[in-house]
């Protein structure tokens, strides 16, 4: 292992030079992966934009019934038209999404925590590699804790996932989880993305920070952006710009659309922003407009 002490601090990003080993191939980091890879990866960020909207309805695995996901049968299909990509679990996607919606399905395959542990960052994976198969999943979805007590196992889970996936051709998503001990600097942001696509995770799912774009100029694969908590709608609108602008290839919002009070409205001005170029004022005059509809 390298020795730590005088290492220099990255700091030569050349944000303004673009992504250099893409070739014709729309998903950054994806130029030598096989057909098969690549077919999935083109349902979930469209060709023509490059980008992607996901609906991210996860919270389940972890926190039970959350507001706003009490019927995901009523829910969902109000959605469907304005996303590109469902994210959920085995369990509400077999139960609760109809198998001819036709969109990309990102499924959460790792879990084993919930909200009445203090400690969220041990979890396991929980969905066989077959079972993704059967459900023509995708990408996989797993969580990664870098720099949190659960970090080697959660790795050892993406490596797993990794794996699996490189056997069968599917993606595997790596989501950047923040420790109870790390804080939202781009600092941490820059480890934790390019370890995880260092370690081989197709897309990284991480939250947006402070210059962004240096996050995304060092990650060699696309990242999508999480919502986090409920925002008011204009400034969840500003954040899904900033991400876009930045070079971020979409968005992958929970709350910030389904406890909206306008859920499909939302969605609906994000996308906007993801694939039509909109600003974030564009798309918060749009949603008003839309929740009058
Ligand atoms: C948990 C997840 C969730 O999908 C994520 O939290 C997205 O939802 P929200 O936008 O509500 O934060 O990845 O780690």
């Amino acid at each position: 292992m390298a020795d730590k002490d005088g290492l220099k601090v990255a700091k030569d990003y050349r944000v303004e030079v673009p992504f250099a080993n893409q070739g014709d191939f729309h998903v950054k980091g994806s130029n030598h992966l096989d057909w098969g890879m690549k077919k999935h990866l083109s349902n979930i960020f469209d060709p023509k934009s490059g980008n992607t909207v996901m609906f991210a309805f996860d919270h389940g695995y972890f926190m039970g019934s959350t507001a706003g996901l009490e019927r995901l049968d009523l829910l969902i299909p109000q959605l469907l038209p304005h996303v590109d990509v469902l994210m959920g679990t085995r369990g509400a996607l077999r139960t609760c999404v109809s198998p001819d919606c036709r969109k990309a399905i990102a499924l959460r395959t790792s879990s084993g925590s919930s909200m009445l542990n203090d400690d969220l960052s041990h979890e396991v994976i929980a969905v066989d590699i077959e079972d993704a198969i059967r459900m023509n999943a995708d990408c996989m979805a797993v969580q990664t804790f870098v720099g949190a007590d659960g970090q080697l196992s959660s790795l050892d889970n993406l490596s797993r996932s990794i794996n699996a996936g490189l056997r069968y051709s599917i993606p595997t998503m790596g989501v950047i989880a923040v420790g109870k001990q790390m804080e939202r600097t781009d600092r941490f942001f820059k480890l934790a993305t390019r370890l995880v696509a260092e370690l081989g995770a197709n897309i990284i799912k991480t939250y947006y920070c402070e210059n962004f774009e240096e996050v995304v100029s060092a990650c060699p694969v696309p990242i999508v952006v999480a919502g986090g908590k409920k925002l008011p709608e204009d400034e969840a609108l500003t954040l899904a710009y900033r991400s876009i602008s930045e070079g971020a290839r979409g968005l992958d919002m929970g709350r910030n659309i389904f406890q909206s009070e306008h859920p499909a409205a939302m969605a609906e001005a994000i996308r906007k922003i993801v694939h039509e170029g909109f600003n974030d004022r564009e798309a918060y005059e749009f949603y008003q407009d839309a929740c009058h509809r």
